[in-house]
């Protein structure tokens, strides 16, 4: 399978970053590929209405990237810190450049940080967004606070088994869902379509 994580945290050292690079660790060790798009490293302008997307597209090469991985991927992790009870703007914006072509049929794992109170409630709202793009949001989630991390070498790194176990569950949740998705005529069809525009 081609995983594509979206890390939406921009702070530095990042728990959120943490749970995503842990996850990328966990698909990659069960033979998955995993591609780790983190909205730290890249800067990406600000979705503007239909019908100007290309224009950006086209002068973002960001922008481009993310498009060209997300139509490749056969399953996605998003992973977003709790901002007002809810998931990041970087992560909302990167997502609004996305369309249901990108996603149609594939699934969706949600993961996020929530400082000194996890919270599941940014990932209910991931989980409409996954609704509104035809995606399919696994039903195990990851929501940690900064308990579950330690700080070694200037970043942080899970060290609540609890959360590296849930960790586990989600990603075979994703697996699994992606194999039950794979065969789906309107994903591939969607994905390649849209490769072949950006071409
Ligand atoms: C703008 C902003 C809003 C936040 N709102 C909440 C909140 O509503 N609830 C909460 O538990 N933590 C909140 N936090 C704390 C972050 O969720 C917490 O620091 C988290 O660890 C950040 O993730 P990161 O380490 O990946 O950047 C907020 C932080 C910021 C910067």
């Amino acid at each position: 399978m081609e995983i594509l994580i979206i890390q939406g945290s921009l702070g530095n050292p990042s728990r959120t970053a943490a749970l995503a690079e842990l996850s990328a660790r966990t698909l990659a060790r069960e033979g998955h590929r995993v591609r780790l798009f983190d909205l730290r490293v890249h800067d990406l302008p600000w979705a503007v209405p239909y019908g100007e997307e290309e224009s950006w597209s086209r002068s973002s090469p960001s922008l481009r990237e993310l498009i060209r991985a997300a139509a490749a991927a056969d399953a996605f992790v998003w992973a977003s810190p709790v901002y007002h009870n809810s998931y990041s703007g970087v992560l909302k914006c990167a997502l609004d450049h996305l369309t249901e072509r990108e996603f149609r049929d594939k699934p969706v794992a949600l993961c996020g940080d929530g400082g000194r109170r996890g919270s599941e409630q940014p990932l209910e709202h991931l989980r409409t967004v996954a609704r509104s793009l035809h995606a399919c949001a696994t039903s195990v989630v990851v929501a940690s606070r900064a308990d579950d991390f330690t700080l070694k070498d200037g970043q942080y790194v899970v060290t609540n088994q609890e959360i590296t176990v849930r960790v586990g569950e989600m990603c075979r949740q994703l697996a699994a869902f992606a194999e039950l998705l794979r065969g789906s005529a309107g994903a591939v069809l969607r994905s390649a379509q849209r490769a072949e525009e950006l071409a």
